[in-house]
């Protein structure tokens, strides 16, 4: 299988590209799951990488007490192999939770015991990867998407009560003191979340807590990249004097009515929503003008933006293939099914190139 390299071998690969700028990553599931000529790709042009799923808290204590560490150990191994820093997601969130957490036999459990659990949660996990995973995720998607409303009511909000957010990152510090904390969510490029990003992150700090880095989902539409409210919200995040982290960029091409990324929303198939099995010539060109574009944006924020993160490898990987409808064929990352670069590939490059020659 051909590798970009070897049709271009003088060309820098991405992350030499914005070597000057920030780091360009990708996240992966199961290490199983790829191949050789996978795994030197993401060597090849990524450095840094997320977990996608393995980390989350039904992946890693599944049954209160019992804890797998089995697929992420082979994943920060792989890392470290390779000299790249990881990120671990998530530790708090509504979904990929089990229910066991917010109940107590048949009533829900109370703050106490609830508390209790996220801190031997966020221990035991942080504490298992200590001094390997650069940095957390700790609380994923705690904004409200309601423009009135500050926190989502997630579980973890009805139950503790809105300093679960507080607490877990308090707890993370003292599982491991090196270790980098992140808030993570997305549509935080629109206004009301904007002004709720700030919120949080001012009274965090507020509290003296250790807060490194607000993450910016950016699972994007065709055509509907909102580019001014990006920018508006880099140059928002910047006088939190945190970095901002794009931590799952992908651009769908497949039209869908869904907007954001919650997880727990679907939609039903119909004529147009699923997708081809090879995307059609002219998107792939829009897709790779549009890339382009949101790349010369996060350039020009270089300063406070520490990396950039794709959600997944390449085509064949993505979450967009299942999400919000299930079984569609979706085209949004930067390499096809068969690990070519796409036009996209090589209209982001061009623009890492651009700023450093
Ligand atoms: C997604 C994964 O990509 C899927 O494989 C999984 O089935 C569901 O979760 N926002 C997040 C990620 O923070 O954890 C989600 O990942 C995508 C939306």
């Amino acid at each position: 299988m051909l590798l970009p390299n070897l049709a271009h071998p003088a060309a820098p690969s991405l992350h030499e590209a914005f070597k000057e700028d920030f780091s360009v990553g990708a996240s992966l599931g199961s290490m199983s799951a790829f191949d050789a000529a996978e795994r030197a790709l993401i060597v090849r042009e990524f450095n840094v990488i997320t977990s996608e799923n393995n980390l989350k808290p039904a992946r890693v204590q599944p049954t209160e007490g019992v804890f797998t560490f089995a697929e992420g150990d082979a994943l920060v191994a792989f890392a470290q192999e390779h000299g790249i820093p990881v990120t671990g997601h998530t530790l708090a969130w509504h979904q990929a939770t089990p229910d066991w957490f917010f109940v107590d036999g048949d009533k829900p459990a109370s703050r106490d015991l609830l508390l209790q659990r996220l801190r031997a949660h966020i221990h035991a996990v942080v504490g298992h990867f200590r001094g390997k995973i650069k940095g957390w995720d700790i609380v994923n998607e705690g904004l409200s998407d309601k423009p009135d409303e500050y926190l989502r009511p997630n579980k973890w909000q009805q139950l503790v009560g809105d300093d679960y957010i507080a607490q877990a990152f308090a707890f993370a510090h003292v599982a491991d003191p090196d270790a980098e904390l992140y808030f993570n969510d997305y549509g935080n490029e629109y206004p009301h979340k904007r002004a709720k990003t700030l919120r949080l992150i001012k009274d965090l700090q507020a509290r003296g807590l250790r807060v490194d880095g607000v993450g910016m989902q950016l699972h994007l539409q065709l055509d509907r990249i909102p580019y001014e409210e990006i920018d508006r919200s880099l140059t928002a995040f910047r006088a939190l004097g945190v970095k901002v982290m794009i931590t799952e960029l992908d651009l769908d091409l497949v039209e869908r009515s869904v907007w954001g990324a919650d997880t727990a929303e679907h939609e039903e198939p119909t004529a147009t929503n699923l997708g081809w099995k090879d995307a059609p010539p002219e998107l792939l060109q829009r897709q790779a003008e549009q890339y382009a574009k949101l790349f010369a944006l996060l350039r020009k924020h270089r300063d406070i933006i520490d990396r950039v993160t794709f959600w997944n490898l390449h085509d064949g990987k993505s979450w967009l293939n299942n999400w919000p409808v299930k079984g569609r064929i979706n085209h949004p990352l930067l390499f096809d099914r068969a690990l070519q670069p796409k036009p996209a590939y090589h209209a982001v490059l061009k623009i890492g190139n651009a700023a450093r020659n």
